[in-house]
């Protein structure tokens, strides 16, 4: 990460481009485990998963009958994900997600998973998540929370958010709230040690 001068992180696309640079493969390769509990309990119909990074999330969906779309700002990212997919058929996108609005009304999912920014970044992006989303579909936000004991060390303590701050994001008369959760994992840090993770997990029906 850079900062500018008031010492704020910067999570650009010159950021995520270095991140992705510095080793071939950033992330396990697995699909995370709640979007495979989640999204198993729906009915697949168009997905778009937001931040696709290396793209495992979106072969997860593409493989279980989901017409899947993977958005990034990462081209590294991207290129990687395209290399990865072998036979899948997945639309990539190159988009920031702090400013591109999906499409209205679109997706029957939208997942995003440890999409971290400044709240003022963060929510209004939530938001245009939640607008993609079609009548009767799902919006899935999952993250790191301040809980998380190792997420809340690397400081930058504005990134992390609670599911409260992301179900009252919705209004209640159009979003029915399914999960709204600090959930448990076994996560594995870089050095291979296994560490007790705690994600947040939000699921919203659009009503
Ligand atoms: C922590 S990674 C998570 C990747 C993937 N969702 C996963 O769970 O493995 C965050 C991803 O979001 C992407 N990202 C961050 N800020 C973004 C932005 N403003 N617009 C689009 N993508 C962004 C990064 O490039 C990165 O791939």
């Amino acid at each position: 990460m850079h900062t500018h001068d008031d010492a704020q992180a910067v999570f650009d696309q010159p950021f995520w481009d270095n991140l992705y640079s510095e080793r071939p493969n950033i992330w396990s390769g697995h699909a995370n485990q709640v979007l495979i509990t989640e999204a198993s309990k729906l009915t697949p119909g168009s997905a778009l998963d937001v931040g696709s990074g290396e793209g495992a999330d979106a072969f997860w969906l593409a493989d279980n009958g989901w017409k899947t779309t993977g958005a990034d700002i990462s081209p590294i990212a991207l290129e990687r994900a395209r290399q990865a997919q072998g036979d899948r058929t997945v639309e990539w996108l190159h988009r920031d997600l702090t400013e591109w609005a999906p499409p209205a009304a679109s997706f029957d999912l939208v997942s995003a998973h440890f999409f971290h920014l400044p709240p003022t970044q963060f929510q209004p992006a939530v938001l245009r998540f939640g607008d993609a989303v079609t009548s009767g579909g799902h919006l899935l936000i999952v993250g790191h929370g301040p809980s998380d004991a190792l997420a809340s060390q690397h400081g930058h303590a504005e990134i992390l958010f609670t599911a409260d701050q992301v179900k009252a994001l919705f209004p209640t008369e159009e979003w029915f709230t399914v999960v709204a959760e600090d959930r448990a994992r076994t996560g594995t840090t870089p050095d291979g040690e296994q560490v007790e993770r705690l994600d947040t997990v939000v699921l919203l029906h659009k009503l």
